[in-house]
């Protein structure tokens, strides 16, 4: 079998991930009748053009998993946790592109480059990361391979799109009304995003931090298989369409030389080296947005700490951010054998 045999159901088709799910199959030459779309009451009936087709959107709910094989869900968090079971009970492998199940220590985490052995064990279920994270332990994972990463700062510069359709709507009204001097009323955000940012990605937490810097932290240590990992995050919601941009200074056991760390980089799968200053060649979010590499430049010593290097990079939250490496857990679970629930592999 391969994954064009797949009927593939994206529940959430009309927003930001579950649309780009649906751009990646087409680009993929996936038949449009092995795929199922789905999406709120709101939706239903709604048809959504898909190459030549056009394809009916259900409204998600237990009963319309019927014949799917792989569902790829980005509907929100009250959604998975609705729907997601019941789809397991009908035989359908799930890949959760949402943060419900991600700490959930019987559900696998994945990013296929870093850990895609933890597929084997998936419960039905397979959890995707934040769109930040995945970016951020593909680099961190080709790093330490020279040496053990004592502790990590990032910021991030996380584009409208993370808060889906509705962020990407408020930047481009919002910039028009700047423009035009009329009013910047803010619903997806608490203040103007237009021409502004915003340090505050998700819900204050107690702690000073916000729940999206907590699951930079908690997230990376899952995939990496590493609970000692050190991370300081401050996330940043900048005024740009598509792409996610992070600033790294990675503090590291034993010296790490700038161009063993771009080896490793651009040998790791998935990494692309964009790093030529004197050509003023560097990852951008522009860059990044509609490309499946996470852009790694400004490679340098960290002056700040001993063993330290500093970086930066970009990479396409919609694509391996979300819809990208959801497909490669489906490619790889394909590869493995490993669509069912491993207690149904091992007691075969
Ligand atoms: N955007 C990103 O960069 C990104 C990255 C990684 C993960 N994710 C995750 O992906 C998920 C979707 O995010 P998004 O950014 O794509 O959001 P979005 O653009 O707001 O899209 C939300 C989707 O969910 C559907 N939906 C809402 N309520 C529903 C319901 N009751 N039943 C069925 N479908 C329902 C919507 O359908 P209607 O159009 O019918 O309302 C829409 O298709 C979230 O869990 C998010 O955390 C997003």
């Amino acid at each position: 079998m391969n994954s064009s045999d797949l009927n593939i159901a994206i529940v959430g088709a009309t927003g930001a991930a579950g649309g780009t799910a649906l751009k990646l199959l087409l680009e993929r030459g996936h038949p449009s009748d092995k795929i199922t779309l789905m999406a709120s009451s709101r939706s239903a009936g709604r048809k959504i053009p898909y190459g030549d087709d056009q394809i009916v959107i259900a409204e998600a709910a237990s009963d319309t998993f019927h014949g799917v094989d792989v569902a790829l869900f980005a509907a929100g968090g009250l959604v998975s946790r609705r729907l997601a079971p019941r789809a397991v009970e009908q035989g359908v492998f799930v890949i959760d592109k949402g943060s419900i199940f991600r700490m959930d220590p019987s559900i696998p985490l994945v990013v296929p480059e870093v850990n895609a052995d933890d597929i084997e064990w998936h419960p039905g279920i397979v959890s995707t990361p934040n769109c930040t994270s995945t970016p951020f332990v593909m680099v961190l994972d080709a790093l330490r391979k020279l040496s053990a990463i004592k502790a990590v700062t990032v910021a991030t510069y996380q584009s409208v799109t993370g808060s889906g359709s509705a962020g990407q709507q408020e930047l481009i009204q919002q910039s028009g009304n700047v423009l035009e001097g009329t009013n910047t009323d803010s619903s997806v955000y608490p203040h103007q995003i237009a021409f502004n940012i915003l340090p505050h990605v998700d819900d204050f937490l107690p702690d000073g931090y916000t729940k999206e810097e907590q699951k930079m932290l908690n997230e990376s240590r899952k995939i990496l298989h590493d609970e000692s990992l050190a991370i300081s995050a401050t996330c940043v919601r900048v005024p740009v369409e598509i792409s996610h941009s992070e600033s790294l200074q990675i503090e590291f056991e034993s010296n790490v030389t700038v161009n063993h760390a771009k080896r490793v980089l651009s040998e790791y799968d998935g990494v692309l080296v964009v790093d030529d200053p004197s050509q003023n060649q560097y990852p951008m979010p522009i860059m990044a947005a509609g490309g499946d590499d996470v852009l790694v430049g400004r490679i340098r010593k960290d002056t700040a700490h001993e063993n330290g290097i500093a970086l930066w990079l970009s990479c396409d939250n919609l694509r391996k951010g979300a819809a990208l490496n959801a497909l490669q857990i489906m490619d790889e679970a394909l590869r493995r054998d490993a669509l069912n629930p491993a207690s149904q592999r091992t007691s075969k």
